[in-house]
């Protein structure tokens, strides 16, 4: 049964029937906010004994109190009881049965209305840095592969068919430039969440003298918002902060894909950890890549938080409505998740083991040296492009038929498709040599790549650093 002394008992009776009070209550949720709804109610009491709105001997009182709760929360002397409607309740309740009448003063000033958008733009501060420390962790395991890769030679893929040679290192840092920008996003989405909403109260501001500068300066944000219907309306915070998850976990999710696809006995490409990788109950030959595949899976969870978020939005009247207590499950769960996947994604690809051989073996295999034949006759023949182009399409159909490959057809073979070619062609296709010319800025060229991953070491350095 719920606690009946419900905050807002007065005008009604408070005797909602137990269905709909279960119904009602967030504190299943909002109990993990409990720190930023102290933290948040210390700032504030400091703000009304400055402002003497309230005796200061009061709110010497009541902030003492306060961090004795804190405390005896800290350390489990003092539990959370799910009985009550949400986080704020229970603790405004806990202070006022230890001081009955300053406990009933705290919320002089302010509503429950900017006190839990206060306390989630606390949490959200403090989730975004845990991720940003988990997405710099993976950035810089992904940077030492690449150096341990640099020389290894994997057939480049399109429409997932053998294209061109680049280098391991080159793929993997392909996805340090998304999960970069995945970083940027958290960093930029931070000045919209530093915004204090703390004295908006219900929706109207307040009557008395508060200060909300000095409140959100104790609680560090950047800037106090401008309007208060606003205010206790915004979730556009929660949406973007749901957004930058669904976009860093697609990104998870492809790398998650590759994995699966690169450790199948057809690709052979690499080896993930037995720590990372689990058996099969029944077929004793099998090594699955679960970890990679929920990774993948987890992806749909998190979509759908952002989907079930800009729905929840969508159509809303301002100011508050009780719609918006859906936001918190969504926002902790995906930063949940994120944080999961993170913790388990970045040891797993530092301990997976590459199979450079069957990687270059491959590669030898798919003609993906085709383009470099065709480019050997326009560059150092002077045959136009589209002829080159012919030409070359006809030797890899020759080479296929007669299970060759463009190393292994001899000089005269060549010579009855071009006149053109000579001795060279070998050093044009040779698979080392396609990839090391390709030194165009950002290019697959190992001088190039070395130059991406030093790039990138500095950057990571700044980002440990700051
Ligand atoms: N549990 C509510 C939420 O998370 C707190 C705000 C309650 N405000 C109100 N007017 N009922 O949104």
């Amino acid at each position: 049964m719920r606690k009946s002394n419900k905050i807002w008992e007065g005008f009604t009776d408070a005797k909602l029937e137990p269905i709909a009070d279960k119904f009602n209550a967030s504190i299943g949720i909002d109990k993990r906010l409990w720190r930023e709804d102290i933290t948040g109610s210390l700032a504030h009491v400091s703000m009304l004994k400055k402002t003497n709105v309230l005796d200061p001997k009061d709110c010497d009182k009541i902030t003492t109190e306060l961090q004795k709760i804190y405390s005896e929360l800290n350390s489990g002397a003092l539990v959370i009881d799910e009985s009550f409607e949400d986080i704020h309740s229970f603790i405004e309740n806990v202070l006022s049965e230890r001081l009955p009448t300053l406990g009933k003063m705290l919320h002089t000033g302010r509503s429950r209305n900017d006190q839990t958008i206060t306390d989630l733009r606390l949490y959200a501060k403090k989730a975004i840095d845990d991720l940003k420390i988990k997405i710099r962790e993976l950035l810089c395991i992904i940077v030492e592969k690449a150096e341990m890769h640099i020389d290894d030679i994997l057939p480049g893929y399109t429409h997932l068919q053998r294209a061109q040679p680049v280098s391991f290192a080159h793929h993997l840092m392909a996805y340090y430039e998304m999960f970069i920008r995945d970083y940027d996003r958290f960093v930029d989405v931070t000045k919209r969440v530093l915004v204090s909403p703390l004295g908006a109260a219900a929706l109207a501001g307040t009557s008395y003298p508060i200060d909300r500068e000095y409140s959100a300066s104790i609680l560090g944000f950047l800037e106090v918002s401008r309007n208060s219907i606003d205010s206790v309306s915004d979730r556009d915070f929660v949406i973007e902060i749901i957004s930058n998850c669904a976009i860093l976990i697609m990104h998870l999710s492809r790398f998650s894909e590759e994995l699966v696809l690169w450790s199948t006995t057809e690709f052979g490409f690499i080896k993930l950890s037995n720590k990372f990788s689990t058996g099969s109950s029944i077929m004793p030959q099998k090594k699955n890549p679960d970890i990679a595949e929920l990774t993948r899976g987890k992806t749909g969870r998190v979509y759908g938080n952002l989907m079930a978020i800009l729905t929840v939005m969508k159509g809303l009247p301002l100011a508050y409505n009780k719609d918006m207590q859906e936001d918190k499950e969504l926002l902790l769960d995906s930063i949940d998740t994120l944080i999961d996947c993170l913790s388990v994604f970045t040891p797993m690809i530092k301990t997976l083991s590459v199979n450079s051989n069957v990687m270059l073996k491959t590669a030898n295999e798919g003609f993906i040296n085709a383009t470099d034949c065709a480019d050997y006759l326009t560059s150092q023949k002077g045959v136009p492009f589209r002829t080159a182009y012919t030409i070359a399409g006809n030797i890899v159909k020759h080479c296929i038929e007669n299970n060759l490959t463009l190393e292994t057809l001899n000089l005269d073979k060549y010579r009855e498709f071009s006149p053109h070619f000579d001795e060279s062609i070998y050093e044009a296709i040779d698979m080392n040599n396609c990839l090391n010319k390709r030194t165009s800025f950002g290019g697959t060229a190992t001088s190039e790549v070395s130059k991406q991953i030093k790039m990138a070491k500095d950057h990571l350095l700044k980002l440990n650093e700051a």
